[in-house]
């Protein structure tokens, strides 16, 4: 098995392999209605996703576990500057193992190749978008000695705005 940084020919099955990960973890929200969701909206969904796989490409902090060309994991990361007092912050998008290869500590070596690489790109610090009830997935942080200090984050759809008067 060898981790290497995503290239362009990775697309199909990291695509995939990202897919399957997303629907397995909002399983019980979308059973049995995926073939009626909107196509758009199904696009969207991923950092693999049309509009953002050539920005993680570029930024060579994705990474990609393979072996004989059977993809067995990704993780997704980029470089934010200026943001929690760092100027540069390392900020984990996504990961995920295909359900056949997990618990054989690849997504932990996959984490340790962006960080590594984060690193040496000059990052101060690392954050990570993760779900308060995945378990398997707060393991592995805390394995790897991330903290979780309850943050919160204020959201709001710049889309949804349109022309109406902000405030
Ligand atoms: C989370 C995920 C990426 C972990 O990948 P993995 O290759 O199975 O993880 P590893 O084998 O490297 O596990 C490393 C450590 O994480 C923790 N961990 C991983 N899976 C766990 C589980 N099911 N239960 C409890 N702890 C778990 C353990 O501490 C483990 O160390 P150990 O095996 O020595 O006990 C994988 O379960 C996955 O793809 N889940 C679905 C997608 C997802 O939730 N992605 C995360 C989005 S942020």
């Amino acid at each position: 098995m060898e981790i290497r940084p995503i290239k362009l020919k990775d697309l199909v099955k990291v695509r995939e392999l990202e897919i399957l990960c997303i629907k397995e973890y909002f399983e019980k929200e979308i059973r049995n209605k995926w073939n009626d969701l909107p196509q758009e909206w199904k696009e969207g969904l991923g950092a693999s996703s049309p509009r953002s796989f050539r920005m993680y490409l570029e930024g060579g902090l994705s990474f990609v576990a393979v072996e004989d060309d059977e993809m067995m994991g990704f993780i997704f990361a980029q470089m934010l500057h200026h943001v929690y007092n760092a100027e540069n912050l390392l900020w984990v998008e996504n990961m995920g193992v295909h359900p056949y290869f997990r618990r054989n500590g690849i997504g932990f070596k996959l984490l340790r190749a962006a960080i590594e690489e984060g690193r040496r790109q000059g990052a101060t610090v690392a954050h990570a978008a993760i779900q308060p009830d995945n378990l398997r997935s707060i393991m592995l942080y805390k394995k790897f000695g991330f903290f979780m200090d309850r943050r919160e984050v204020a959201l709001m759809d710049l889309n949804d705005l349109g022309k109406k008067k902000i405030g």
